[in-house]
């Protein structure tokens, strides 16, 4: 058996995969995915970056905070996010970043795939379609059947809509583990998944566990950063 630790949308919170690592162990696993995200709205870009990059199992694509964060370092304009408040977490990123870390995201590309047990197993930030793409579990049934459509990828991980789920549609998994750093559902415990992968067959399970909340509100006031983002974190929603 094969056994897959699911991880994407950190979101620079440490603290929360922090208390994953602590839970599951991850030297159990064979792979670790990551589905991108690791920057922006918490203060432990450089924790998280560092805690990815130096595991070998790995594997790991950019989201679009990560790519935005990259298009600042490059002196490129950033035309979204317009609202100041979340520019200003992109701009703290953006200036805080380690020089590994940065270069560590410029090798990373926006999605990518492996084979284990037979399966190709897709990666995506948002769909195999568009890295933007917002999935929820209540999108049209017919979007589903496109993205299974021909794909190549019996099994579709991705993360962004920072919602957790598992669907099988015309003989594909589809799979989110939600958000690690920033659940936008109202539950504020860190959201992860484990897949497993055995003579042919795959099995998930989703997990929310609870973590050092007040930490990372705690550290967003001392950096004198928006506080939306304390009070994001300790209602688990999207504030803005
Ligand atoms: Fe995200």
């Amino acid at each position: 058996m094969t056994k897959i630790l699911l991880l994407g949308d950190t979101h620079a919170n440490y603290p929360a995969l922090k208390a994953i690592i602590d839970y599951v162990r991850p030297e159990r696993f064979e792979w670790i995915f990551n589905t991108g995200d690791f920057t922006v709205y918490s203060t432990f870009p450089n924790e998280t970056i560092d805690w990815f990059r130096g595991r070998k199992n790995a594997i790991c694509i950019l989201g679009n905070t990560d790519r935005k964060v990259l298009r600042i370092l490059k002196g490129k304009k950033l035309k979204k996010p317009k609202k100041n408040e979340k520019r200003v977490m992109y701009f703290w990123t953006s200036e805080n970043l380690h020089l590994e870390n940065i270069t560590y995201l410029k090798s990373l590309r926006k999605q990518t795939d492996v084979t284990i047990g037979g399966f190709r197993i897709g990666i995506f930030h948002g769909t195999l379609e568009d890295p933007d793409e917002e999935l929820f579990p209540t999108a049209p049934e017919s979007r589903f059947h496109q993205l299974a459509r021909d794909s190549g990828y019996p099994v579709q991980i991705m993360g962004h809509s920072h919602v957790p789920f598992y669907k099988w549609v015309d003989g594909v998994h589809f799979i989110n583990p939600g958000s690690v750093g920033r659940p936008f559902d109202g539950d504020p415990r860190t959201s992860f998944a484990i897949l497993k992968i055995a003579s042919g067959k795959i099995a998930v399970e989703h997990f929310r566990i609870p973590y050092a909340v007040e930490e990372v509100v705690h550290s967003l006031k001392e950096h004198k950063l928006p506080d939306i983002y304390a009070k994001m974190y300790r209602v688990g929603k999207k504030l803005n």
